[in-house]
């Protein structure tokens, strides 16, 4: 074999290497998820030693989250209570469904804007037909992707998430999305279903502890300010964004 020949095969071989090097980095995706066989509700994806659930979309969706009892058992008016409105505030409704706490919260922010973002066609189609129903010009309808909200750089005086983190496929990426969108000083609320309840009947892995709950947040620069245990059955847990994160 000439010395032309070698080079030429070596230097294939070194670029093959390199190439089947960066696929697997990139198959394997950050560092802090981890994947496994999925339980009967998650997707077998993994984040900071919780595996994230199955999406509740789909058939009946929207008249479950609409469903009559839910003012009983997750007593929306003690929700919007703890989120301390003032009438020209930014609120984020992340993951809104189909707007059940959207619709509620906008009349009580006139001078502000009542954001709902959602990833789910079925879901905006009828959050654009509710805002037209009820003729809420402050809300704004928003469709983010799985990784990001899309929201602008310190937009957002409260990011709100009701029922919805858990499911998120990327939480990561959706965190230091909305971090970047909240305004310094503004605050992220994580309603979650009591993970710390053995006696909660709801599906393990669409609840969370609030010990989970502050790992996370904590993990995208969030400071905890303080939870509240005054819903039936669901905490609220209240963070904030520092002056000095960007
Ligand atoms: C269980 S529903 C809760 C809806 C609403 N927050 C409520 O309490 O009525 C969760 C919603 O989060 C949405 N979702 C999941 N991942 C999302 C993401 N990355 N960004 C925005 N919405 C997302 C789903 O499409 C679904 O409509």
């Amino acid at each position: 074999m000439n010395r032309r020949l070698i080079v030429l095969l070596f230097g294939l071989i070194i670029g093959v290497g390199i190439m089947l090097l960066v696929q697997t980095r990139m198959d394997a995706g950050p560092a802090y998820y981890s994947y496994g066989a999925a339980s009967e509700d998650g997707i077998g994806k993994f984040y900071m030693g919780r595996e994230i659930s199955d999406l509740v979309n789909g058939h009946g969706a929207i008249a479950w989250l609409e469903r009559q009892d839910r003012n009983e058992t997750e007593k929306p008016e003690v929700l919007i209570r703890e989120l301390q409105l003032k009438s020209d505030d930014v609120v984020a409704d992340i993951g809104a469904g189909s707007g059940y706490f959207t619709f509620r919260i906008a009349p009580l922010i006139p001078k502000g804007r009542m954001i709902a973002v959602e990833i789910d066609d079925k879901m905006i189609g009828y959050l654009h037909d509710r805002k037209r129903q009820l003729s809420l010009s402050n809300v704004e309808i928003h469709k983010g992707d799985i990784e990001n909200t899309g929201l602008p750089a310190r937009s957002v005086d409260i990011a709100f998430m009701v029922d919805a983190y858990h499911e998120f496929s990327h939480p990561r990426e959706m965190m230091e999305s909305i971090v970047r969108a909240l305004k310094p000083g503004g605050r992220v609320v994580l309603v979650e279903y009591e993970g710390e309840d053995p006696n909660n009947m709801v599906k393990r892995l669409h609840k969370m502890t609030v010990a989970q709950i502050r790992k996370e947040m904590e993990a995208v620069g969030l400071t905890w300010v303080r939870t509240s245990y005054d819903l039936p059955i669901q905490h609220i847990t209240i963070f904030t964004k520092t002056d000095t994160q960007k």
